[in-house]
């Protein structure tokens, strides 16, 4: 179920397009968004600290090149986080801030480096424990208000850290780590707060980050490899295909936040999410995951 937006079955996010990964030039981001939003993939997951607080600006270079993007993508980004790096060299430490001017400033900067007249979600990114809570409530209204933001939520906030800052403002996502090697949320109520809130959960590494598909020792990863070999033959799929498969049967409709810089790989998710498993087959992969049979 969703409140008000309209994730694409899947997300691209934007992490990795640029200093913390693939190191498009516009031309690579262009060739990228179109590619994406080809496929139906409109939602771009941003943070402002991407790629050393770049990224947004690199994105952005390719809307200032096509307005006509500028009505076509739906931009998620995040603010909170600090570190010091050569974009921020006034930062002595990391600390998470989530005052209300400072996430004023971040959503200025945010919609002056991305070309967008608005963005479409804007999460925090990292629980901050000196979170104000009806403060930052006031500023998700005034920001609304203004038409620079249209929905909020948060990212890897506990329930009780959810619940609080929900009872004073109407968040719509938790982005969450969640995937078949990483299964807290399916075990420490954060997706069962979820579906008992309408929530629809978004899931980032849900592929664990990429290393399953390197040569690891991991013995989890060696694990699910293994249990895997079968049931890519009975779906049909591929390895990265039958893991986005696996979060997509969850009822709260769980939507990955891919991390893969190449459209050939959004177009197999796109076609992953569609699969329909057995549950036969879904708790052997969770146990495959958890290393032992289910109870
Ligand atoms: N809220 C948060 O705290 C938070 C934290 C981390 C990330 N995120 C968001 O989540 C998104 C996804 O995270 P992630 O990048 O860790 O996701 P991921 O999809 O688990 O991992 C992506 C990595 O896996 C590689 N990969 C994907 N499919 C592959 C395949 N079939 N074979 C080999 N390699 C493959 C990709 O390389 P290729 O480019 O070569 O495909 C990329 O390096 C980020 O872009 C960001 O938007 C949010």
């Amino acid at each position: 179920m969703e409140s008000g937006i309209k994730f694409s079955s899947v997300i691209a996010g934007c992490m990795r397009l640029g200093e913390w990964g693939a190191k498009y030039d516009t031309d690579g981001y262009e060739k990228f968004i179109d590619g994406c939003l080809d496929l139906g993939v409109d939602n771009f997951d941003h943070a402002d600290i991407y790629g050393g607080f770049s990224t947004e600006q690199e994105f952005g270079a390719v809307i200032k090149r096509r307005p006509d993007l500028k009505s076509k993508v739906k931009i998620t980004t995040k603010c909170s986080i600090k570190f010091p790096c050569d974009n921020r060299p006034n930062y002595k430490s990391k600390f998470y801030d989530s005052t209300p001017e400072d996430i004023i400033k971040s959503v200025d900067n945010s919609l002056s480096y991305l070309n967008v007249d608005s963005i479409e979600l804007l999460l925090l990114h990292r629980p901050d424990l000196l979170l104000d809570a009806r403060a930052v409530a006031d500023t998700f209204v005034e920001l609304n208000k203004q038409g620079k933001v249209k929905y909020f939520g948060v990212s890897n906030y506990t329930t009780d850290q959810f619940d609080l800052l929900n009872s004073f403002y109407p968040l719509i996502n938790n982005q969450l780590e969640v995937s078949l090697l990483h299964l807290d949320a399916f075990y420490n109520g954060t997706l069962n707060q979820c579906q008992k809130l309408d929530i629809t959960p978004t899931a980032w590494s849900p592929l664990g980050g990429g290393t399953i598909f390197k040569d690891t020792q991991d013995e989890k990863a060696l694990r699910i490899k293994e249990a895997a070999k079968d049931l890519m033959v009975t779906y049909n799929c591929n390895l990265s295909q039958l893991l986005l498969a696996w979060l997509a049967q969850h009822p709260t409709g769980i939507r990955p936040l891919l991390g893969t810089s190449k459209v050939s790989r959004v177009e197999e998710a796109v076609k992953a999410v569609n699969i329909k498993m057995t549950r036969a087959d879904w708790y052997l992969m969770l146990e495959a995951s958890r290393g032992h049979e289910i109870a």
